[in-house]
Formats: structure tokens, C-alpha cells, sequence
């Protein structure tokens, strides 16, 4: 899987069961006060269960080996630490309007010391992934197996938003979500800069979202930032895409944007 020189990493399964205890010991901690808060840490929680799982599919499929699909597994499991803090704090999870959650994350990882059973350079590999998760570009001075579980990380944690907003989109008794919606309003259309991104292959940059569309857009532009076939399959397979796209209005426009998709798709997944 890596062609450097690797310093072998032993993660045994006690040791995450411990850390996965621990976790869930730190989310008590916010689960007090009101029903908006309670639902929205109970959302992150849920979706940290989720990503552990999907980081491990990939991870088994990609053929990684048991310590590092553990390592894999705990990385997962304390990459969005922070947002519960955020949602505590600043009642959102917008980054720009509260603070980075990944940055937030290792500032609380480091204060409660949670990871201090792992071995330093593990520990810190552990600190470096989590903190580049939300990053519109990874580094390029970086080792190769950071790297390597930062974007395993990145692909894990996209699947699952994808299952979250699609949920939302489909639910039955539609029930609005300012936290998931990050508070932008619900107008027609949708903004030329977004379009223009996705038609040239590029993830959507943050500062042309305006309304909802843009922003389901932008979680359809994702699909040009996913580093691994098994998860590419996985979207496909799970149709997220095609759901997103119902919650989207008609437009040639957007026919244009998923031809260009499923082309690139059909490149980049053997079927
Ligand atoms: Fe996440």
C-alpha cells in the first residue's frame, strides 16, 4: 500500500474499544439542554459510528492490514471531536460563523489528552489527518501514509454526508434543519460560479454558495474529490447522487452537469 519505509504501527483491539469508551464518555458530557442541541449531537454521534464503518469498508476492500485498519477505525472515530464543542458553543456548525471544527478537534484532542496511550508518532499522524479533513486541498509536504489515511478519512466522512443530506432530502414528514441546511435560504435557482465548477470537474468552492441548490450542488461536486474506487462504487451503488439530484430543480443546466459526471464516472469505475 505505501512505497516509503514505514515505522510499523501496532494498534491492538482493546486499545480502541478503550478509545471508543472514552469517546462516548466525552459526548455525554453535551448531551443537556435543550431538544435542538440534544438532536443535532446525536446527529455527529450517529455519524461517527457511520463514517468508523465506512472507513473500514474501504479500508478492507483497498486490502489494508488489521493494525491499520485500526488506526483506520480510531481515526474515523475522533475526526469530528470538535463539533460537538462547536454546537455547544456557537449553536452551529458552520465554520465560518463559529471556528474550524477540525482545528477545534485537535485543540480538544491534545487538552483532554484522550489519545495519550498511542504511541507519539502515532498519536501525532492521528492529529494531522484529522486536522487536514476538512481542507479544500491536502498538503503536498506531508508523508505518504498521512496522506494516504487523510484522504481513506476524506472519503469515509463524504460517503456518510451524503447518506445524511439524502436522508433529509427524502424524509417523510419533511421537518426543516438549519444545522444541516447551514441556515441558507431555500430560493429558486442556483448560482453561475457553482455551475461553472462543477462543468470543469472541480469541487465547488464554499464562498459562491448562496441558497440551498448551491449548496446540494456543491455535495454533488464531491464526486470530483473522491481518492479511492471503492468509495466512487459505493456512491454509485447507493444512487446518493441521483437523489440529490431530485431534490434539485429541472434544468438543461444540471442535465449537463451530471452528463459530465457520469462520464467522468464511467472513466474512473471499472463495473
Ligand atoms: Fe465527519
Amino acid at each position: 500500500m505505501f512505497s516509503e519505509k514505514q515505522k510499523v504501527i501496532h494498534i491492538n483491539d482493546e486499545c480502541v474499544q478503550d478509545l471508543k469508551d472514552s469517546f462516548s464518555i466525552y459526548v455525554r458530557t453535551f448531551k443537556h439542554g435543550d431538544k435542538e442541541l440534544q438532536h443535532n449531537i446525536v446527529l455527529k454521534e450517529e455519524h461517527t459510528k457511520r463514517v468508523c464503518l465506512e472507513i473500514l469498508n474501504i479500508g478492507e476492500q483497498l486490502g489494508l492490514n488489521e493494525d491499520y485498519l485500526r488506526l483506520a477505525e480510531i481515526i474515523a472515530q475522533f475526526h469530528d471531536i470538535g463539533r460537538f464543542e462547536q454546537y455547544a458553543r456557537y449553536g452551529t456548525f458552520m465554520d465560518r460563523q463559529s471556528e474550524n471544527h477540525a482545528e477545534l478537534g485537535v485543540t480538544i484532542l491534545k487538552r483532554i489528552g484522550i489519545l495519550n496511550q498511542l504511541e507519539k508518532s502515532t498519536k501525532n499522524l492521528i492529529f494531522r489527518t484529522i486536522q487536514y479533513h476538512n481542507r479544500a486541498v491536502l498538503p503536498q509536504e506531508e508523508t505518504e501514509t498521512c496522506l494516504f489515511f487523510a484522504k481513506l478519512l476524506r472519503d469515509a466522512d463524504k460517503i456518510d454526508i451524503w447518506r445524511v443530506v439524502t436522508d433529509y432530502y427524502h424524509q417523510k414528514n419533511f421537518k426543516r434543519n438549519g444545522a444541516i441546511e447551514l441556515g441558507l435560504p431555500d430560493t429558486p435557482g442556483f448560482s453561475d460560479a457553482v455551475y461553472q465548477d462543477l462543468i470543469n470537474k472541480k469541487i465547488v468552492d464554499m464562498k459562491n454558495i448562496k441558497n440551498l441548490n448551491d449548496f446540494r450542488l456543491l455535495q454533488i461536486g464531491w464526486i470530483f474529490d473522491i481518492n479511492f474506487e471503492p468509495t466512487l462504487y459505493a456512491v454509485c451503488s447507493r444512487r446518493y447522487l441521483e437523489m440529490i439530484r431530485d431534490a434539485l430543480p429541472k434544468s438543461g443546466k444540471i442535465d449537463q452537469i451530471f452528463s459530465i459526471i457520469d462520464s467522468y464516472l464511467d472513466k474512473r469505475v471499472k463495473q
